[in-house]
């Protein structure tokens, strides 16, 4: 299950809107103040770098439809997006491939194995499944517009730095230690080649890959990024369309069925919202219509979620009213009965 400690927090009904910003600000300090102390699970350690990071980092941000930010902690603190990118690069490719393709080559449903997984392209007839899987994510990675592998990273640097509202930087450091480490991806890529499944070169597909997850971003971004799928593929921050509403619709229901891998039906049931974890850290956690949480800790549970941050998603989710599922007796009803 995932850990959430949500038992004592009043439960708010949902709404079409966020509670006032004054409620906002003070329920994000409260969650920072009441996950900060605890320091349940570990780093990452199978990309080297990842190990560096400080256990102590801890940042949550809130940006809302209308651009408005509420964060507290280590907002600024820049770390790799990870498979966060995963997401981004589906909606961009979705953009400019269309929901049939992406649908057929790519596939929308949950594997139920982990991220990494091999097995799952076997017992598939070579089928990456969902674009949130390491599998699916260079299968999409592959249909990204461009002739050249260079066009194609530039593309997505470029298309993730809309979402986010600024340029986004390669840390290189990052890149090099997960291009040292980063043979089961590669394995992955001849696979599917093997299984006719990519159109391109599958190493230079996987370097590209590589170089999308090592994009630096922060709790901030995140939540901008998130926003911007919350707010029909328009960066509520810049005014910018980055990509379709039906898009951001689409990405957003892949992230609900696919985004938390093969726990994504028990992060649905605690918490509600369509989302995605990266490997050092980070959580970004939508609700369509309303805006996005971005959260920041690197330890991580057995399964690579951040420990505070999915505590952290669980509580907001519950106080602020953002999942999807919860609903309450509207006016009329209420009166009729
Ligand atoms: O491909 C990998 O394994 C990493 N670049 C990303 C994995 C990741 O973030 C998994 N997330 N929970």
């Amino acid at each position: 299950m995932f850990e959430t400690d949500t038992q004592d927090v009043a439960q708010r009904a949902f709404t079409g809107d966020l509670p006032p910003e004054v409620r906002v600000e003070e329920l994000i300090a409260r969650a920072h103040r009441r996950y900060a102390g605890l320091d349940e699970g570990r780093l990452a350690d199978y990309i080297p770098l990842l190990e560096q990071a400080d256990p102590g980092w801890f940042g949550l941000s809130l940006v809302s439809v209308d651009g408005t930010e509420h964060a507290a902690g280590d907002t600024e603190v820049r770390f790799s997006i990870q498979s966060i990118s995963k997401a981004f690069v589906f909606a961009l490719v979705c953009e400019a491939m269309g929901h049939e393709q992406v649908h057929d080559r790519v596939g929308v449903n949950n594997t139920g194995l982990p991220f990494n997984s091999v097995i799952a392209v076997e017992l598939n007839d070579g089928s990456p499944m969902n674009p949130m899987v390491n599998a699916g994510a260079i299968a999409t990675t592959a249909l990204m517009p461009g002739g050249t592998p260079a066009e194609q990273w530039e593309h997505i640097r470029s298309g993730l730095s809309r979402f986010a509202g600024r340029p986004l930087e390669l840390d290189g450091e990052v890149y090099r230690s997960e291009r040292k480490a980063n043979q089961r991806n590669k394995a992955i890529g001849r696979l599917l080649e093997s299984y006719g499944r990519l159109d391109t070169d599958p190493l230079d597909t996987v370097d590209v890959y590589t170089r999308q997850c090592s994009l630096l971003v922060t709790a901030t971004d995140l939540a901008v990024m998130g926003a911007t799928l919350a707010d029909g593929g328009t960066n509520p921050r810049t005014g910018e369309r980055v990509v379709s509403a039906e898009v951001a619709r689409d990405t957003l229901s892949v992230l609900a069925s696919c985004g938390m891998y093969e726990r994504s039906g028990e992060w649905l049931f605690e918490i509600g919202l369509p989302a995605k974890s990266g490997v050092s850290g980070g959580i970004v956690a939508v609700s369509p219509g309303k805006g996005a949480v971005g959260t920041f800790s690197p330890l991580l549970d057995l399964a690579g979620n951040s420990v505070r941050g999915q505590r952290a998603c669980a509580y907001l989710s519950r106080s602020l009213g953002l999942s999807l599922f919860a609903s309450a007796a509207h006016p009329v009803s209420q009166k009729v009965s």
